[in-house]
């Protein structure tokens, strides 16, 4: 690696910010892509759908590379750097591949990633081919990915950066910080899809510290709400699922590494995981992009449309402040936006036809 230090600014590189928190003994972070800082956004027209009046969106596809997947990687290849690692691996159903390859190509770290064939979305596959990740598509879903990426972790050959990683879920705490930073207390209530279990964990974990740092105004700690696909819901059904299936293929995960995280997290807050159909999923990140202008990809969607049933149900009270974090950008999965195509059918250039097909 060079020896330079990359400096962002603004705004002010997430690791520096909460260095305090996260650094050991003044190490240092020479790699930053200018993630964090991600907006909370009000959703007035989508809360006002829904019946709540302080409904927020945590859009996290504003992160360097689309996803919060930047939060804990940045921290996680940076450690890989300080330990003189020779290269990174990692299984993914996308998103953390698109991550670790851009920090990698930052670090001048050779990057493995290993994939399930045919589920990654285009835009994911075309940010880690982009970024010179070495590509390997497996026969089998993530968790067969996953399993074999410990084994390679174990052999020592490659600093493993999925988040059985700890520093993965040390960065992703950041999130967490950020949402309270930027309301000026914790929320009532905080819903967010849940694949592997690491975001859900390490949120938890985020509140928690930030509350006992006294870093919270009014100590408070939301109810964690995670959603999963009903066709990939091992923890709310209890079990590992052999073959799961959605269309949202980030969480298409079958047997989470961070399960007892996201239990822990469920009970210790009371609060609740549960599924939403993929029906549910895509009219909600319809809805979200066309109440709000936020486009997220079709997982990221999840969470709101679990926070859409519990609101219909009561379960959620109208004057509770309700943070979704939308976990992606919808950029990532353009194939999942199923456009009306027959407006899409050429016509003559003269304004006359124009003027007809916009039926003005
Ligand atoms: N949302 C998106 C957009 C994701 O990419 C993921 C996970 C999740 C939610 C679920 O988060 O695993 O911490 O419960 N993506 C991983 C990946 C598995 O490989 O990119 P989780």
């Amino acid at each position: 690696m060079s020896s330079y230090t990359r400096r962002v600014t603004p705004p002010q590189p997430l690791l520096e910010r909460y260095r305090d928190l996260l650094a050991r003994d003044g190490e240092p972070f020479p790699i930053s892509l200018g993630e964090g800082a991600t907006p909370l956004i009000h959703a007035r027209r989508l809360g006002a759908e829904l019946g709540l009046a302080h409904l927020y969106l945590k859009f996290e596809g504003t992160n360097p590379t689309g996803s919060f997947k930047d939060r804990g990687m940045v921290l996680a290849v940076n450690r890989a750097v300080g330990a003189g690692a020779r290269a990174i691996v990692c299984a993914s159903t996308g998103n953390t591949s698109a991550s670790a390859a851009a920090y990698a190509a930052a670090a001048g770290l050779p990057c493995h990633v290993i994939l399930p064939a045919g589920k990654v979305a285009r835009g994911k596959l075309a940010q880690a081919l982009a970024a010179g990740a070495r590509l390997v598509m497996v026969d089998g879903n993530f968790d067969a990915a996953l399993t074999a990426v410990r084994r390679l972790g174990e052999d020592g050959l490659a600093v493993v950066v999925n988040s059985i990683n700890p520093d993965r879920l040390e960065g992703q705490q950041t999130g967490a910080w950020e949402v309270v930073d930027a309301l000026g207390r914790a929320p009532d209530a905080l819903a967010l899809p849940v694949g592997n279990a690491g975001n859900i964990t390490a949120y938890w974990r985020g509140f928690g510290r930030y509350a006992d740092e006294g870093r919270t105004p009014g100590n408070g700690r939301p109810r964690m709400l995670g959603f999963q696909a009903d066709g990939a819901a091992p923890i709310v059904r209890g079990e590992p699922i052999e073959a799961p299936e959605t269309v949202a293929t980030a969480i298409r995960i079958g047997n989470p590494a961070s399960w007892d995280g996201a239990v822990a997290a469920r009970d210790d807050s009371g609060g609740l995981i549960e599924m939403v159909t993929d029906e549910e999923i895509l009219t909600v990140q319809r809805m979200i992009v066309q109440l709000e202008g936020v486009f997220c990809e079709p997982a990221s969607a999840a969470g709101v449309a679990g926070v859409r049933r519990l609101a219909a149900e009561r379960r959620i009270g109208p004057a509770e402040v309700v943070v979704c974090v939308l976990t992606g950008h919808g950029l990532k999965d353009p194939d999942a936006v199923q456009g009306e195509e027959g407006t899409l059918v050429p016509i003559p250039a003269d304004l006359g036809s124009i003027r007809e097909a916009m039926e003005l």
